[in-house]
C-alpha cells in the first residue's frame, strides 16, 4: 500500500497498515501502542473469537434495521465514536472530521477533554448526540468550568473516564519520546522529513493546543509533557464514588462512568444514578493484564443491564464483532482505533469510509444471521467454545 489510498481501505486493519505509513512513527505508535507487554489490548479483540455465531435462516431479511437507543439517544447504528485526545495531531481535521463523520452516520461522537477543537466549536457543528468525556483534575476550577460549558453548549451526555488514576506504562511512547506538544528532538525530524504532507500540515494550520484546557492549565500546551506524566500529576487520583455522584448531580443530563470492568463496580453505578457505564480498559492503554470489555459483558448484563445502558467498548474490528456484543445485552459498542488509523488515513472522508465499511458489516451479517433488527439478537445466537 505504498502509494494507498482509502478507497484500498475495506477494514480497519487496512486503515492501519496506510496510518502507520502516513504518520510519522511516534504519533502512530502513540495511537497503536498500548501498555507493558500490550496483552490487554490484543486480548480485546481476540475475545470476540472465544465465541461462535449461530444463524438462523429464512427469516425474510430485506429490510434491517440496526438503530439502537443509548443514554436517551437514537443512534442510527449501534457504534459510535468513543472520545479519543489528541486527533489534531493525527490529522490536521481533528475532532471536526470525526464529528462531521458521526453525524453522516446518524451516530454519536465522543469529544475529550484532551481535544484538540472545543466544546462550542464542536456544538455549533454537528447536531447529531454529542457525548464529552470529563478528565477529572486536581484543578477544581477547571472542572468546574468544563461541566458548565458543555451544559451551555448543549451536550447531550457525558461520561467520566475512572481508569486513569495514573498514567499506564505505555513503553512505545517511552521509546519513541513521545509528548505533547511534539519534541522537536532529531529522531522526530527525520521523521517528519519522511513523512512531509504531515509535517506541512501541522506546522501550518492553526496552532497546536488542547482547546478545552489552555485557559487553564498550561501542560499539554505550551509546557511539554507525556501523556503518562499529565495522568499522573493534572489528574485527581484521590477520585471516589462520592465525587463521581456529586458530579452527576451537577451535569443532571445523560451520564455515563467510563472505565467499568467488575459487577460490583456496575452495580455501584447504578447506585449513584448513572444512565450508561462503558465497559472498557481503555483500549488497553492502562492496565495491562486486565480482562477484555467483552469477557465481562454478560455477567455485568445480568447484574445491572435492566437498569443501566451497557456499552461495550474496545477491540471493535469487525461487524461480527458488534453483533456479538449487542447479543450479549450491549446497547451499544463504541471504540477508537476504529476510526482514529481512518482519521490518519483520509481525515473526515477516511473515518466517513471506516464508520461505511462497519456499517456494512453489520448490515450484511445481520443478513446472514437472519435478524431484520438488533433486538432480536440474544444469547441464544451465541455458542461459547
Ligand atoms: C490515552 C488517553 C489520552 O492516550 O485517552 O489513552
Amino acid at each position: 500500500m505504498m502509494f494507498g489510498s482509502i478507497n484500498n481501505c475495506h477494514n480497519v486493519g487496512d486503515f492501519r497498515k496506510l496510518a502507520k505509513r502516513r504518520l510519522p512513527g511516534p504519533i502512530f505508535h502513540y495511537i497503536d501502542g498500548a501498555a507493558d507487554d500490550e496483552i490487554t489490548y490484543r486480548r480485546n479483540t481476540e475475545a470476540f473469537n472465544q465465541c461462535d455465531l449461530v444463524p438462523n435462516v429464512l427469516s425474510g431479511v430485506d429490510k434491517v434495521d440496526m438503530s439502537t437507543t443509548v443514554m436517551g439517544q437514537k443512534l442510527d447504528l449501534p457504534l459510535y465514536c468513543a472520545p479519543t485526545a489528541l486527533q489534531r495531531l493525527f490529522h490536521h481535521e481533528g475532532e471536526i472530521a470525526v464529528a462531521k463523520a458521526a453525524e453522516k452516520h446518524g451516530t454519536m461522537f465522543g469529544i475529550s477533554s484532551l481535544g484538540t477543537a472545543s466544546i462550542e466549536e464542536i456544538s455549533q457543528l454537528v447536531s447529531s448526540p454529542k457525548l464529552f468525556q470529563l478528565y477529572v483534575h486536581k484543578d477544581k476550577g477547571l472542572n468546574n468550568a468544563l461541566i458548565e460549558r458543555c451544559k451551555e453548549a448543549n451536550f447531550e451526555a457525558m461520561a467520566v473516564t475512572v481508569d486513569t488514576a495514573v498514567g499506564g506504562n505505555r513503553e512505545r511512547d517511552l521509546h519513541t519520546g513521545f509528548t505533547i506538544p511534539m519534541k522537536l528532538k532529531l529522531s522526530s525530524m527525520f521523521s517528519f522529513a519522511f513523512h512531509p504532507m504531515w509535517a506541512l500540515n501541522y506546522f501550518t494550520k492553526p496552532k497546536w493546543e488542547l482547546s478545552n484546557l489552555k485557559e487553564h492549565i498550561r501542560e499539554g500546551t505550551t509546557v511539554m509533557t507525556t501523556i503518562g506524566d499529565y495522568f499522573t500529576k493534572m489528574l485527581d487520583n484521590s477520585l471516589s464514588w462520592n465525587d463521581v455522584e456529586k458530579i452527576n448531580k451537577q451535569w443532571g443530563r445523560e451520564f455515563a462512568i467510563k472505565g467499568i470492568m467488575s459487577v460490583d463496580d456496575a452495580k455501584k453505578a447504578v447506585d449513584i444514578g448513572a444512565t450508561a457505564i462503558m465497559i472498557s480498559n481503555h483500549g488497553g492503554r492502562q492496565l495491562d493484564g486486565s480482562r477484555s470489555p467483552f469477557d465481562q459483558l454478560a455477567e455485568i448484563v445480568d447484574a445491572v443491564g435492566d437498569k443501566i445502558d451497557v456499552i461495550c467498548e474496545g477491540g471493535i474490528r469487525r461487524g461480527t464483532h458488534v453483533l456479538k456484543a449487542l447479543s450479549l445485552g450491549a446497547k451499544a459498542c463504541s471504540g477508537g482505533r476504529m476510526y482514529l488509523y481512518a482519521l490518519a488515513s483520509g481525515g473526515q472522508k477516511g473515518v466517513e469510509r471506516s464508520l461505511t465499511n462497519l456499517r456494512n458489516e453489520i448490515e450484511r451479517d445481520m443478513k446472514l444471521m437472519g435478524v431484520s433488527n438488533i433486538q432480536e439478537l440474544s444469547t441464544k445466537n451465541l455458542k461459547f467454545r
